[in-house]
């Protein structure tokens, strides 16, 4: 398949983009920087460029998505539009403008959090930024068939525990290739309006 990876130089998406390849894919690497191709999920203009340059793909996958995180009380107006911008609608815009760049029967796989569903001091715009994408995946996939539309919800992954563990206190982490499997099976299976929740 011919599979479009936003967030390519991330953790997960690094992951991602290796294991893909070893499964004989075509990963076409995407992020705001250091990638082959240039986005910026925030910007529509940067999206719709993006797949005038990729054409026709077979999956879209992204692994990008980022929210600010800061006590309730000091959370502002501007803090849950960065969250919502970065996290939630710039994956709803890679759903919405991709639509017809993708194949039928291919898919869209978005990344969420356990945030979601399990919050923690500080993740008010965060949880509020995954939540609204999870309901978004399963309101989407109702009417984008036979398109497919999911999203992967993994807690704290083992290798970011240099960056998270301080936050998750007694959360069991997930391995990385763990939740790389979840991707895979959203790309190669048949399911849709799905969320994977890993921990
Ligand atoms: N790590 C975890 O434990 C964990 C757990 C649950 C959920 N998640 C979620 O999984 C996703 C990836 O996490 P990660 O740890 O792999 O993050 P990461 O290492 O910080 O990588 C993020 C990737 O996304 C790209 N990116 C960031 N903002 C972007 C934007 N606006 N437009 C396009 N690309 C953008 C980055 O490259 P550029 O900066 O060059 O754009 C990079 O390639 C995030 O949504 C995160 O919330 C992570």
């Amino acid at each position: 398949m011919k599979i479009l990876l936003v967030g390519a130089s991330g953790l997960l998406g690094g992951a991602l983009s290796a294991t893909l390849a070893q499964r004989g894919h075509q990963v076409l690497r995407a992020s705001r920087r250091h990638t082959g191709h240039h986005v910026d999920i925030s910007d529509c203009a940067t999206i719709t460029a993006l797949y005038e340059r990729t054409g026709a793909v077979d999956a879209v996958i992204c692994a990008a998505g980022s929210t600010p995180y800061k006590p309730l009380h000091q959370l502002t107006h501007d803090d849950y539009l960065t969250g919502f911008h970065n996290k939630a609608l710039g994956q709803i815009d890679l759903v919405r403008l991709g639509l017809r760049s993708v194949a039928p029967r291919g898919s869209f796989t978005l990344t969420t959090g356990i945030l979601a569903r399990e919050p923690i001091v500080t993740s008010a715009a965060a949880s509020a930024a995954n939540g609204a994408v999870e309901a978004f995946v399963r309101a989407a996939a109702l009417e984008t068939a036979p398109v497919r539309v999911n999203a992967v919800s993994p807690t704290v992954i083992t290798e970011a525990l240099d960056r998270y563990a301080d936050f998750f206190p007694g959360f069991e982490p997930v391995p990385l290739q763990k939740v790389v499997q979840a991707y895979i099976r959203s790309v190669e299976g048949a399911e849709t309006g799905r969320v994977f929740a890993l921990g």
